[in-house]
């Protein structure tokens, strides 16, 4: 065993796909999820992909009593991957405190515990949302970071000072903040992928539930961008490239590869896709058409965005290697297992 990791929200959509990486790599995974976005039998996906059965605590990190009886009970957890979170962007515009104190209060309780139980890292899940619209593509990690526009966005700006700040105060951690671009796809195997709740707000799930009927048509928001062909550009990042890339930046910082105590590193392909081009690629790969409609633009949305991953394909050594085309196909046979399962 290399070593035993924390993972927070480690039955959600990336925490799922890098509890799968982590084991695979010869960790020992400790999930702490309170399953209010995702549910038990994740933990049967993960066993079946990888044969371990990783341990699992139901609790919330925003109660600390719990986390300290975790770690009580879990002795020489070397380090944490925090994805837990709340992630609606327009649920975090009606409901800001709820998403203040899910979001901090776990990261605060976190980096506390850390101290005390010899925990050497952390690594942090953020987003490209906090580079709001970006005033050149592709964007680096030295990009000015944006004003917020939603609570949700700035609990990662809050989330990256608050690291920041305790790491410069001396504290004895280390931390990598991975910024992630779209995340998209699910495991080859359609054993896990993603669950949205209800009706689905991003893209790709919206797609795969039209393309299987659950929808009417998909509404594309807006033609009338500065864009080739009009729509918004994205740069769509395969969730399991993105899952090694934790496993990748966490032996980093874990084995001192970097005399940094604070990373920060982007995670896409570095290619713009927009919105009309993948339901293309969609098309192509699954040969299932997509109904869809051109309606007006969404308010708030980035009109581009797109990595400049060099710092993370040099530094780190990691890159995005699958092709949209398979990704596309992942999460088609994901929505396909996922009414095979009477879920959807
Ligand atoms: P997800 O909702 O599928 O996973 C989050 C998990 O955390 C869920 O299983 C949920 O039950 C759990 N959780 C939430 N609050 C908790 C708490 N207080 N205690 C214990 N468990 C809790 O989301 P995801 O897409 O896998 O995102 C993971 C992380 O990556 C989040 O921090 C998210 O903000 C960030 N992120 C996601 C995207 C994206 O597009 N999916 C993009 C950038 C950043
Ligand atoms: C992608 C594109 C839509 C749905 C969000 C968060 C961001 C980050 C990633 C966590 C946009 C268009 C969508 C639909 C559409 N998450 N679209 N019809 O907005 O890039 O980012 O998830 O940190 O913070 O804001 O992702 O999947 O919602 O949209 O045309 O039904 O697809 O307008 O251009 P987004 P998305």
């Amino acid at each position: 065993m290399k070593g035993k990791i924390l993972v927070t929200g480690g039955t959600g959509y990336i925490g799922s796909h890098t509890v799968v990486e982590l084991q695979n790599a010869g960790y020992e995974v400790v999930i702490i999820d309170n399953l209010s976005n995702s549910n038990i039998e994740v933990l049967d996906g993960i066993e079946k992909i990888t044969g371990v059965r990783p341990i699992f605590v139901k609790a919330d990190c925003t109660d600390i009593n719990a986390l300290t009886k975790l770690f009580e009970e879990n002795p020489g957890i070397n380090g944490i991957i925090n994805f837990a979170a709340s992630k609606a962007v327009g649920e975090s515009v009606q409901k800001p405190l709820l998403y203040y104190r899910n979001n901090l209060v776990t990261l605060i309780n976190l980096l506390e515990l850390m101290p005390k139980y010899g925990t050497k890292g952390i690594v942090f899940s953020s987003s490209c949302t906090v580079y709001g619209e970006p005033d050149k593509n592709p964007v680096d990690e030295n990009a000015p970071i944006k004003k917020a526009t939603s609570p949700y966005g700035n609990t990662k700006q809050i989330s990256e000072e608050i690291i920041t700040d305790y790491i410069h105060s001396g504290a004895p951690i280390k931390s990598v903040i991975l910024r992630y671009f779209n995340p998209v796809g699910a495991h080859p195997s359609a054993e896990i992928g993603e669950l949205p709740n209800g009706v689905p707000q991003n893209l790709i799930p919206y797609l795969t539930q039209t393309a299987i009927g659950i929808r009417k048509e998909l509404s594309v928001f807006g033609n009338d961008y500065n864009t080739p062909d009009g729509s918004c550009i994205r740069d769509f990042i395969n969730v399991v490239d993105l899952a090694k890339a934790h496993v990748t930046a966490l032996e980093r910082m874990l084995e001192d590869k970097s005399e940094e105590t604070l990373e920060i590193f982007n995670l896409g392909t570095g290619v713009g896709l927009s919105v009309l081009e993948l339901i293309n690629s969609f098309e192509r790969a699954t040969g299932v058409k997509v109904p869809h409609k051109i309606v007006g633009r969404r308010s708030g949305d980035i009109e581009k965005v797109w990595a400049d991953p060099a710092k993370a394909n040099n530094v780190l050594g990691w890159k995005a290697t699958t092709s949209i085309d398979d990704t596309m196909r992942s999460a088609w046979n994901w929505q396909l297992k996922l009414r095979e399962r009477g879920i959807m």
